[in-house]
């Protein structure tokens, strides 16, 4: 079976879709499956690369690789190079796509597969969508009765005109602190933490920078805990795991950047009725977003009112192998190797 690992992306995760990548690429079995280096540069070229795979994570890879692309004509399941003229196919029977955030994890380049009707790692163009989609994600948990934090919504056309009013909404709806997020984006980047009304403006403009919609959260005092889910129609959780960030809250520096400061706890120290109830709720999630394959559930753990307070799911979580994701299912059973061709027989069910 040849699999196209897809890595890189033009979202601000791509240093740490190298990274999950590169993990992935060293540990699949080569025997089983013939492995497909597609490397997308920033810009969102396409390239094939057939270097070692040390060079992914430092980014060399794309002096050495060649440009490359697809085409969505179904009969056409194969990525195409050039040289000088002289048309090269390289045909794909499972694309994994290895990319965090917006054009990786959002449907658009699910979408694609679709047209090209080759089978795809996780989740599909819907589900990964809304996943994407901070307030989309909530609106739907809320409206299938699972627990989410109050929130609202802003745009970032409005925010010149009718930034005092939506300071005073904030304050009145979820008071200080609160947090700042661009409704579309991984790995924290562009949130705040917004302690007073002048904080808040700015923030609502950082967030401003990454998306064009912004949404304003409840700030809760919780643990941070997360869960994975495999499979499709019958999805299993694994064991919970918890976060205790370094910095004030699990920020982009405390996830990549923090020498490993912040702590993972794998399992989390939860009682027994406590682990139960959080799994449940992570494959109820999982359904009611229409995921396959796998997503990551995160959860805050209120310490005001002891609720799993469901902050978000990832359809292509950090995926090395010290990342949470694979392992939570290394303590549940399934080994990282393991782990990556279940995932892959997944796309084909
Ligand atoms: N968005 C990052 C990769 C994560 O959630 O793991
Ligand atoms: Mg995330």
């Amino acid at each position: 079976i040849r699999v196209g690992i897809i890595f890189g992306g033009e979202s601000a995760e791509h240093e740490i879709s190298l990274m999950s990548a590169s993990s992935i690429i060293k540990v699949i079995d080569k025997e089983k499956f013939d492995i497909l280096k597609i490397g997308i540069t920033k810009e969102g070229k396409w390239h094939l690369y057939f270097g070692e795979v040390e060079n992914i994570e430092n980014g060399e890879w794309v002096e050495k690789s060649v440009p490359a692309f697809i085409s969505p004509d179904p009969e056409r399941k194969f990525l195409i190079t050039l040289d000088n003229g002289v048309e090269t196919r390289y045909p794909v029977d499972v694309f994994f796509p290895v990319l965090h955030g917006p054009r990786g994890e959002d449907g658009t380049i699910q979408s694609i597969f679709e047209l090209m009707n080759v089978p795809y790692v996780s989740c599909g163009v819907t589900s990964s969508a809304l996943c994407m989609d901070k307030v989309f994600t909530k609106k739907i948990l809320k409206h299938e009765g699972l627990p989410v934090a109050d929130f609202k919504v802003y745009y970032k056309k409005d925010l010149p005109l009718t930034l005092n009013t939506i300071v005073r909404e904030v304050e009145e709806a979820l008071g200080f602190p609160c947090f700042v997020k661009p409704a579309n984006l991984g790995s924290s980047i562009g949130i705040t933490k917004a302690y007073n009304s002048d904080q808040l403006k700015d923030a609502l403009f950082l967030a401003g920078e990454y998306d064009t919609k912004i949404i304003v959260e409840k700030f809760i005092p919780a643990r941070e805990i997360e869960v994975s889910v495999l499979g499709n129609e019958d999805p299993v959780a694994s064991l919970p795991g918890e976060i205790i960030p370094s910095n004030e809250f699990y920020d982009y520096t405390a996830k990549y950047f923090d020498g490993g400061k912040s702590k993972l706890l794998i399992p989390a120290p939860l009682a027994k009725e406590e682990t139960e109830k959080v799994m449940s709720l992570a494959v109820k999630a999982f359904k009611a977003l229409d995921c396959s394959g796998m997503a990551r559930v995160d959860f805050l753990y209120s310490k005001l009112d002891g609720i799993f307070y469901i902050n978000e799911l990832n359809t292509i979580p950090g995926f090395t192998k010290i990342s949470m994701y694979p392992k939570l299912w290394e303590i549940s059973g399934i080994p990282y190797k393991e782990l990556i061709e279940r995932l892959i027989e997944l796309a084909f069910e």
